[in-house]
């Protein structure tokens, strides 16, 4: 009598086919978000250095970039400025400007591309003298229910330029219901809320700092407001706040290093989960790409399933565009 183990787990994975059939999670275009950066001007490319192929582009191109979105599956992308030096204020008012550059973007994008989903975020950083993601008091702590108010203007702005999601990334206390309500107010039923609800103060947003060029200003670090990394239990609360005040949908934020947040938000409130894969996590692949210790195309379909196995619905990631193509339309 020969012996051999009561059940092989390898005989489903001896064949690309059953492999497939197997499949517990699958990852198509349909799950990714990608962040663009937006550049003032006409016909223009900046390469972002940390960034490695990653660029900002002035609205012509921020609109054939959403065309080439559209045409590999992508449902939705994210808009970020770099914010002229001159129109950064202590109070960031410009946030608040109809034709600030975001907003026009907005605007190009439902103009041109309306079939793509258009989501933006609402905190103050790229607009302010200080790099803070708000209103800074004489002794540099950032204030809360007076940047509140400016995140509700901010918000109302961008939503009057067409934006069908809103994502506030400032982690102030009591935000969601306030953009809520004045949503509601103005007649914008139908305006997500995407909420940047677990959001780690996090070593890993120093190249975003540059794209938005908030790096060199910024006046120590955003740890009264972002959360510990050392916490999970608050990620919960934050969680569930948002979801009472409104939100539609929550963020994870870092991505890989926080799936265990993903998977306890995931199973806790069984709400609509994202992930951000942030700029330091993409540039880190792109180094150890650059270094021969990796290849990108496995490893960046490994990190995005690893995503959707974790509970995710999608994913922002930087790869987004390259990782749409790789699994076809
Ligand atoms: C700021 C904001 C940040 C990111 C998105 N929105 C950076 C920060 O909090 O300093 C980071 C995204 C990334 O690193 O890719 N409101």
């Amino acid at each position: 009598m020969s012996h051999y183990p009561a059940l092989r787990l390898r005989r489903t994975r001896s064949t690309p086919w059953s492999r497939r059939l197997h499949a517990e999670t699958v990852l198509t275009p349909a799950d990714l978000i990608w962040p663009l950066f937006i550049a003032e001007g006409q016909g223009i490319e900046e390469p972002i250095a940390t960034l490695p192929g990653v660029s900002r582009w002035s609205i012509d191109g921020i609109v054939a970039r959403a065309k080439e979105a559209r045409d590999a599956g992508i449902p939705c992308i994210a808009l970020f400025p770099n914010t002229p030096p001159h129109l950064r204020s202590d109070d960031g008012r410009e946030a608040l400007n109809p034709d600030n550059l975001m907003c026009r973007a907005t605007r190009a994008l439902k103009d041109a591309v309306p079939e793509i989903g258009v989501l933006t975020d609402v905190a103050l950083d790229p607009y302010t003298a200080h790099g803070h993601d708000g209103l800074v008091d004489a002794a540099g702590y950032v204030v809360n229910d007076t940047t509140a108010e400016m995140l509700v203007g901010q918000a109302l702005n961008q939503a009057a330029a067409g934006a069908d999601i809103i994502a506030p990334s400032d982690m102030m206390d009591g935000r969601i219901g306030q953009i809520r309500d004045a949503l509601e107010g103005e007649g914008r039923v139908n305006v997500q809320i995407m909420s940047y609800a677990a959001k780690y103060a996090s070593g890993f947003y120093g190249p975003f700092r540059d794209a938005v060029g908030s790096r060199g200003l910024l006046k120590g670090d955003k740890k009264t407001y972002q959360m510990d990394s050392a916490n999970a239990e608050e990620a919960l609360r934050e969680v569930a706040l948002d979801l009472a005040e409104g939100a539609d949908s929550v963020m994870v934020k870092p991505g890989l290093p926080y799936l265990d947040i993903i998977l306890r938000v995931k199973t806790e409130f069984q709400v609509p989960v994202f992930a951000y894969q942030v700029s330091g996590e993409y540039a880190m692949i792109e180094a150890a790409v650059a270094a021969g210790v990796a290849e990108r195309d496995p490893v960046v379909l490994e990190t995005l399933i690893a995503f959707k196995r974790a509970g995710c619905s999608g994913v922002l990631t930087y790869h987004a565009l390259h990782a749409a193509r790789l699994l076809g339309a």
